[in-house]
């Protein structure tokens, strides 16, 4: 990209005596002021979460006792009752309860900051076990594996399998009278990288740009937290890898995971 400026020289009077044309190529000042604001967005997005983070950590022990205390009173309930109408309602209180108790899991999940496990991984492996993990949800939907070699790579694998069974139910629940999911794994510059590619319902461009943000969801309540991609795409950055991803409404959707090599794989499989 070229940024083009005209100068015009006047002698004492004010007369026009020349011009200069400058000619300058703005290429890399440009793709600069670009890589800075893509930056200042993910350190936003990174304060964004860990606010939120905290946030939620206190809000979900605030909430937890409470729900265990429900939860006890409600099973002495139902040990000192054989009335139908109450049993009914005693089962009612504690279906919500479970329901309470598991987004609150969800947000502690979330809040923790977990110690890492970093040591060296197979991806493909990881891979495998979280379809393994998330099979019986995927009963409806055609799994296709792609899994070539991959070069072990410096990872938290228990993570790691958690990053895989999100993306992999959000897949699954995208697909509610089946479908076909393609899980590919490959290498990309320096990055391993996974792919899970769903013919799902897609998503709209509006809400691609918030699907990583805690707590948006599309789904009903009490189906969805919203937690899921947030907490998949802070495990992922932590350990210095990407999530992407690009969809088109009606016909699907792909996420790629992008975990780095280690230096001196240097992008080849060995
Ligand atoms: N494969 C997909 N196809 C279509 N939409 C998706 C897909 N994956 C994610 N989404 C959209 O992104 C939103 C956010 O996903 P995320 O996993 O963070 O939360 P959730 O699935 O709604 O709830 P949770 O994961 O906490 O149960 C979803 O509600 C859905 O709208
Ligand atoms: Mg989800």
């Amino acid at each position: 990209m070229v940024s083009l400026s005209i100068k015009t020289i006047t002698d004492k009077q004010g007369s026009p005596v020349r011009s200069e044309i400058v000619l300058m190529d703005v290429t890399e000042r440009i793709r600069s002021e670009a890589e800075k604001k893509r930056l200042e967005e993910e350190l936003a997005h990174s304060a964004r979460l860990a606010s939120i983070g905290k946030l939620a950590m206190g809000f979900a022990h605030e909430i937890s006792n409470p729900l265990t205390n429900i939860q006890l009173a409600t099973e002495l309930l139902e040990r000192k009752t054989k009335n139908k109408a109450i049993l009914d309602r005693v089962d009612v209180i504690t279906k919500n309860v479970d329901l309470a108790s598991s987004v609150v899991r969800n947000l502690l999940d979330f809040s923790r900051q977990t110690q890492l496990d970093i040591r060296p991984i197979d991806l493909g492996r990881i891979v495998e076990d979280s379809i393994e993990m998330v099979s019986p949800r995927l009963k409806n939907v055609k799994v296709v594996k792609k899994i070539g070699r991959l070069p072990n790579i410096m990872g938290d694998d228990k993570q790691l399998k958690q990053v895989f069974a999100n993306i992999l139910i959000n897949a699954a629940q995208a697909m509610p009278n089946g479908g076909k999911l393609t899980v590919k794994t490959g290498v990309e510059d320096r990055f391993a990288i996974v792919s899970f590619s769903d013919t799902g319902v897609g998503i709209s461009e509006e809400n691609l740009r918030h699907i990583f943000d805690p707590f948006f969801t599309t789904k009903e309540v009490g189906s969805g937290t919203g937690l899921g991609l947030s907490l998949a795409y802070g495990i992922v950055k932590v350990q210095g890898g990407d999530i992407t991803v690009e969809s088109k409404l009606g016909s699907g959707t792909t996420f790629t995971v992008h975990m780095p090599l280690s230096a001196e794989q240097g992008g080849k499989i060995q």
